[in-house]
């Protein structure tokens, strides 16, 4: 067998993307066998076929959309250039029309075109959508892949995924290999995910010539992303829209969460009430369905209740997260089939850019989202529902006037709307970098501190991340990852509650651990009003532990427990209220702890470690694997009720806590917050040998009497 090295090179350019490279490289290991060439024969053929299973022969229609109207340009710009930078308003056309440009063009024959979206439920959605446009049923044509499950066969072109998915990918297709094209969509939502894609694209350019990628981006910040890719062109598609009434209705000035909950629910009722009433006082029937923006599952869950026990006429109540199951997520999405009235969508942000919600007239928004966010104040990463930036809330509003005119009302003021931020930050200026590091580290995306990131991080925060994973014994002195890295970076939470999580699973005492670390990722449940602050503390101390306030949250965790299962959600309220608890946060608690209790069930399949044992476990246990992500929040008491910490740093233990008045002579915090001294919140007595196992890369043993050396800034302890 023999061929022109002209021959060889017109069959490689038939074969499929990914075994180019593999054939590549068995030819020049053949010169020395030739069973190899036979081999490489055989796969070229294969290769051919895939190929031809592929051809794109039908003809591919285009709905009616901004899209559409610029194919030329579009296609164009893709087949000129490497990287395209595609803007747009929602709804023009980018995520459901691309694909279909790019087959059009003669893509996704010799490899997929990869088509990445930020959420599971808009990978999913979106790959039905194409395949319906495309006349051919999921899994064939265009099929999906996100955790957990996949769609994909092998006559699939268009393969829609997670960014997750994807990234997930690079560690064994180092050069992504099987794909031909790579659509980036939702560009400007900056996850970490977005922006570690965006880096290692880059990176990846210069070795896959034939590669093309698309981002594609609400229209936000378009120049950045040109910029990143050595000034790719950017192409902006204005969406044919309808003007928006923005109605303002701000909500009263409340203090306590329950009580702005509360509001926030009867202002929503009153929004639709008030929507309903305009098209009935026009003398119309329903002109439009109704989509109403909430910060998270729990708000949305509560708002449908209210909803469907309001007293409105035809009216259909449809709740729309990820955790939905498919029949229901569907119901949305199919219009008409069903369902009478005004349909009223209750969505988180997954309805603001990434998915189109067909029929919407009028938009509902609280002006409210959950974003993960780190505090460098009190070093820890917490979900907090904050207000969302003014790109966003138009974003929101926008929502309605795709169809005709629509109305929008917000749940906020106009002086409120001018006062928030223009973008949402990237997740990378939100997030612990130690998170970060690790998570690099575990998609071995290389050096974080050379890494082509769109915003680089901060090379001093760069530093303490390191020190913080190695202070947790997730890097070793090399920064390479150690077994306790790699299980940490399954753990979505902040890497020193993950790391207590661990240790816990190897002291037998996770059902407390868990109980405690759900409760440090949220805001404390107890509330301390400002007119009633002994009332409360009275109240509080009824389940104090004397020594450590982290026992205090599992006791209150055992009592609300039995309260829970014998009172109704009404009466549930009321003994909350009684005991100056906040509802709401009690049952952010319990989610927590339920999506922590899942991943540890997931973690358990490979390392049977992870169980909840029913029997209580030892104060020693819980608080030894509490120390093990708090070494550095370790302090020993000096004169007056001063501590001295790690890195010399002095701090107070916080009056409100019952362990302030036994002042131990050691203890660890979970936070260490600066207001006009630096308090440690929640803490507890600990035993400073505890620290010697776990960090003998940080704690010298050589003296009697358990001191602070200052010179290493380290915490020393006796030895026994
Ligand atoms: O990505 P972009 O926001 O630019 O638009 P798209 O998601 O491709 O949606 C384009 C249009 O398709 C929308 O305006 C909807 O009218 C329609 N569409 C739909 O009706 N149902 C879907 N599941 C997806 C899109
Ligand atoms: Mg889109």
């Amino acid at each position: 067998m023999s061929f022109t090295p002209r021959q060889l090179n017109t069959l490689l350019s038939e074969c499929r993307i990914a075994d180019r490279f593999k054939i590549r490289r068995m030819i020049d290991r053949a010169r020395k066998d030739e069973k190899i060439l036979a081999h490489a024969a055989e796969k070229i053929d294969e290769s051919i076929q895939w190929v031809e299973k592929r051809t794109n022969r039908d003809e591919i229609h285009y709905p009616d959309l901004p899209i559409s109207a610029r194919r030329d340009e579009i296609t164009k710009a893709i087949s000129e250039n490497q990287v395209v930078v595609l803007a747009g308003e929602t709804g023009s056309g980018k995520t459901t029309q691309l694909p279909k440009i790019c087959l059009d063009l003669g893509l996704g024959c010799k490899g997929l075109i990869g088509h990445t979206q930020p959420r599971r439920l808009a990978a999913r959605t979106v790959a039905s959508r194409i395949a319906e446009e495309l006349n051919t049923t999921l899994g064939d044509r265009v099929g999906y892949q996100v955790r957990f499950h996949d769609q994909v066969s092998d006559t699939t072109q268009v393969k829609l995924m997670t960014d997750g998915i994807l990234l997930a990918e690079t560690k064994h297709d180092r050069f992504l290999e099987q794909y031909e094209v790579l659509i980036i969509d939702e560009a400007h939502e900056r996850s970490l995910n977005i922006d570690f894609l965006l880096g290692y694209i880059k990176r990846i350019l210069p070795k896959r010539p034939d590669l093309k990628v698309i981002i594609t981006s609400a229209t936000i910040d378009l120049e950045r992303f040109s910029k990143h890719f050595n000034d790719a062109p950017i192409i902006e598609v204005s969406g044919r829209t309808y003007p928006v009434d923005v109605l303002y209705r701000p909500l009263h000035e409340l203090e306590g969460e329950d009580e702005k909950a509360i509001d926030m629910q009867q202002g929503i009722l009153a929004a639709v009430e008030e929507l309903l009433d305009m098209e009935r006082k026009q003398g119309r029937g329903p002109q439009g369905d109704i989509l109403i923006f909430l910060p998270g599952e729990s708000e949305i869950r509560e708002a449908a209740d209210l909803l469907r026990k309001a007293d409105l006429k035809s009216v259909d109540v449809l709740p729309l997260y990820a955790r939905l199951s498919l029949a229901e997520q569907n119901r949305v999405f199919q219009r008409g089939k069903g369902s009478v009235g005004t349909r009223i969508v209750l969505s988180t942000n997954v309805a603001e850019t990434s998915l189109t919600v067909p029929g919407i007239k009028y938009v509902i928004d609280t002006g409210l989202a959950r974003v993960s966010r780190y505090s460098y104040r009190s070093k820890v990463q917490r979900l907090p529902v904050e207000a969302i930036s003014q790109a966003s809330a138009n974003q929101r509003s926008g929502r309605c006037g795709r169809v005709s005119e629509g109305t929008c009302i917000r749940l906020f003021s106009e002086e409120d709307f001018f006062s928030r931020p223009e973008f949402t930050d990237a997740e990378i200026r939100r997030t612990n970098l130690a998170a970060v590091i690790l998570q690099m580290l575990s998609l071995k995306l290389g050096d974080i501190s050379e890494f082509p990131f769109v915003d680089p991080p901060d090379n001093r925060y760069i530093n303490d991340g390191f020190k913080l994973l190695q202070e947790l014994g997730a890097v070793d002195s090399k920064r390479h990852i150690t077994r306790i890295g790699w299980q940490l970076s399954k753990l979505p939470i902040d890497p020193r509650l993950g790391r207590m999580v661990i240790e816990a699973s190897r002291n037998n005492c996770l059902r407390e651990v868990l109980i405690i670390v759900s409760a440090l990722s949220i805001q404390d449940p107890r509330e301390r009003p400002q007119d009633k602050r002994q009332a409360s503390d009275e109240k509080h101390r009824l389940y104090a532990h004397e020594e450590s306030d982290f026992l205090t949250f599992v006791n209150l965790w055992d009592l609300y427990e039995e309260q829970r299962q014998a009172l109704s959600q009404n009466q549930l309220r009321k003994y909350c209220l009684k005991n100056f608890l906040s509802y709401m946060r009690m049952r952010e608690w319990r989610d927590t702890h339920r999506q922590l209790h899942i991943i540890c069930k997931e973690i358990k399949e490979q390392d049977s470690k992870f169980i909840e044992r029913e029997e209580p476990a030892s104060y020693e246990a819980v608080h030894r694997s509490l120390l093990a992500g708090l070494l550095s929040h370790m302090g020993f008491k000096q004169e007056g009720k001063e501590y001295l910490g790690a890195r010399n740093r002095r701090f107070f233990l916080f009056p409100g806590s019952i362990v302030y008045k036994k002042a131990p002579k050691w203890v660890m915090a979970a936070e260490l917050v600066e207001t006009s001294q630096l308090y440690a919140r929640c803490i507890a007595k600990v035993d400073p040998v505890w620290a010697e196992k776990l960090g003998p890369h940080l704690v010298k043993k050589n003296y009697s009497e358990p001191h602070w050396e200052k010179k290493r800034s380290e915490v020393v302890a006796t030895e026994h």
